[in-house]
């Protein structure tokens, strides 16, 4: 109908081949009525993650697991998502984030502690410990829950469980694709979840009561404030407050949890690219007291390891999927209705985009003027690494 190619492996639908895309072009039909796409252009159209555009591109059941309220996340009502952010939005400014910085300090100064104790006299799983303090500030952010994952090095038992659900949510996303097949999907749902999930449920219910109760008198400033705000007298919806509480813990957790160890890997992986971090690191402090967020954004090279490991890494490898309004993606007029969504991975890793996008190269990130620029990265297109929708 529009000159798109129609494919169909698995490999496909999760929008990994980069070899398909590159075979059958920028816009690839990879369901009945669902379009991958993989150009820049694109992910502004669909995700508009400027707030300029008029056409609002809802989200679709992707994540939806059933639950009556959704949290912010995966809300497909269009209303209340607006809603929701609306009220989150201001937790997000610079100024609350500095706020909070100091929880960020605590918990990263208890992983540096325990790491010092233990992390080389016995060796440890560096993503397992990742996990651990990502889940620990994620938790601590939302709604002052604390976790002690990193100080009792073990996963709680909400993070366990969380490790599991990941495969399970996996099964369901796909089942959605393939409705026929969704009744043996049950045959993959381990059946220590059964027992675990309800008990999981309500303990995440009572944790936030907790919450609840504590208004007007927090330890410190936290995300839930956003939603329960300190003077408000009304208490919203418990369910709607509850899957918050889920969900701003998730959706903190899992990218950091993907971020840390891929830096760790890449750096020790590209000893020469440590190096030229820990000079710029060791140069801007004398101290580990001085480490604080506003001398470090200054650091452009630390800064280039981020954003190379964000595109290496890829958080959201699987594009998101999004339900066309009934209006142009990167000029071809989509039908209402229509499910479209981004291959971020074949994005990030295109030589079309990246000069060597296999390879991990900080310096295509630094401005011109840096002494580690390096020339042969002239041509990159930076706007096909986009990882804040
Ligand atoms: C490296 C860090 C992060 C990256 C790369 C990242 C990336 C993303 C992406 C790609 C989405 C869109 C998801 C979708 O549309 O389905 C998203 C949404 C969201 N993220 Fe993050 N995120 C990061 C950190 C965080 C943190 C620390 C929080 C704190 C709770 C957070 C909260 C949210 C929320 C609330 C949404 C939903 C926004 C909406 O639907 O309007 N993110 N993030």
């Amino acid at each position: 109908m529009f000159g798109m190619a129609t494919i169909g492996s698995r490999e496909d639908i999760l929008g990994l081949s980069r070899k398909r895309l590159k075979k059958y072009g920028d816009v690839v039909r990879i369901a009945p009525n669902d379009l991958l796409f993989w150009t820049p252009k694109a992910y502004t159209d669909i995700y508009d993650h400027t707030g300029r555009s008029t056409h609002l591109f809802p989200k679709t059941r992707f994540q939806d697991i059933g639950e009556k309220e959704l949290g912010v996340t995966a809300e497909r009502d269009p209303e209340k998502h607006r809603v929701a952010r609306r009220m989150l939005n201001p937790g997000f400014s610079s100024k609350a984030l500095k706020a909070r910085e100091h929880v960020i300090h605590d918990h990263t100064d208890e992983f540096i502690s325990q790491l010092r104790a233990y992390g080389i006299s016995e060796g440890i799983d560096i993503c397992e410990w990742c996990h651990w303090l990502a889940w620990d500030i994620a938790g601590d952010m939302a709604y002052g829950r604390k976790f002690d994952n990193v100080k009792n090095r073990k996963s709680h038992d909400t993070l366990a469980a969380f490790m599991q659900i990941g495969f399970w949510a996996t099964i369901i996303q796909v089942s959605l694709r393939f409705p026929l097949l969704r009744p043996l999907m049950f045959l993959l749902f381990p059946p220590s979840l059964t027992t675990m999930m309800p008990r999981l449920l309500r303990m995440n219910r009572e944790e936030m009561r907790k919450r609840i109760a504590r208004k007007g008198q927090l330890e410190h400033q936290d995300l839930f404030q956003y939603l329960l705000p300190e003077k408000s007298e009304s208490v919203p919806d418990e369910d709607w407050l509850l899957s918050h509480a889920n969900v701003l813990i998730v959706a903190g957790f899992d990218p950091h949890a993907n971020l840390y160890p891929s830096i760790i890997y890449y750096l020790g992986k590209n000893l020469d690219k440590l190096r030229f971090a820990q000079v710029e690191v060791r140069e801007a402090f004398q101290s580990y007291n001085e480490i604080t967020s506003e001398p470090l954004v200054k650091l452009r090279y630390l800064q280039a390891v981020i954003n190379e490991s964000l595109r290496m890494h890829t958080n959201a490898a699987f594009g998101l999927p999004r339900l066309c309004p009934g209006t142009t993606v990167d000029g071809h007029y989509i039908p209402k209705g229509t499910t479209v969504s981004t291959a971020f991975f074949a994005t990030t890793h295109s030589e079309r985009f990246f000069k060597n996008a296999r390879s991990f190269h900080p310096e295509r990130w630094l401005a011109h003027d840096h002494p580690l620029y390096d020339e042969q990265f002239l041509n990159d297109d930076h706007s096909a690494s986009i990882h804040f929708l």
